[in-house]
């Protein structure tokens, strides 16, 4: 597996599991009928860095973003989302970008991540938990999910 920084040309490619992501209503806290253009804007608008992972084929199966997650004096706390192509899943991917993504993010001079937003219910809380977060805080009840109903968004937070 490859994993780089996105081009221009990648965007078609992240597009159709984006989508099928975030209309599944289970892990991000953004509208399931966002339209490609907006989505584009979200996932790889102006200051984010945008990176995408090649299988054996060339084909992109994952992607995952950072940004500064405040401004200012503060702007040294990076933000970053990732989705694997649910096809793909399950596979090591999603570990591989994350390790690179972290020590990317320590490198371009960001001192530590912030998750706003991880749905609760979402098995990703332990891989993150795995690299080193910890959850600050949950906000009950802030997300209704398609199967669970209303369920919490934890607060992500872990040193660089
Ligand atoms: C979360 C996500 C990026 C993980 O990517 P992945 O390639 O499937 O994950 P990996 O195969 O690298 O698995 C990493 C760990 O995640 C956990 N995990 C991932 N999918 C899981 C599942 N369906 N059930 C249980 N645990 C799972 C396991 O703890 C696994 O640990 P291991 O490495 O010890 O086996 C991917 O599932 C995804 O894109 N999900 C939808 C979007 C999303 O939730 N993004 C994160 C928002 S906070």
């Amino acid at each position: 597996m490859l994993i780089r920084e996105a081009a221009a040309g990648d965007w078609p490619r992240i597009w159709p599991f984006w989508h099928r992501i975030v209309a599944a209503r289970e892990t991000y806290a953004w509208d399931p009928d966002t339209s490609e253009e907006a989505a584009r804007a979200l996932w790889t608008g102006p200051g984010k860095r945008v990176y995408v992972a090649e299988d054996d084929t060339g084909a992109v199966v994952a992607s995952a973003y950072v940004t500064a997650n405040y401004g200012g004096p503060a702007a040294r706390v990076a933000n970053a989302g990732f989705m694997v192509d649910p096809d793909h899943g399950g596979r090591g991917i999603g570990r591989a970008l994350a390790k690179h993504v972290l020590a990317a993010a320590k490198a371009d001079g960001y001192r530590s991540m912030v998750f706003n937003a991880v749905v609760e219910t979402n098995p990703a809380v332990g891989l993150w938990t795995s690299l080193g977060f910890t959850v600050l805080g949950t906000v009950p009840d802030a997300y209704e999910h398609a199967r669970h109903g209303p369920v919490g968004l934890h607060i992500m937070y872990r040193a660089l």
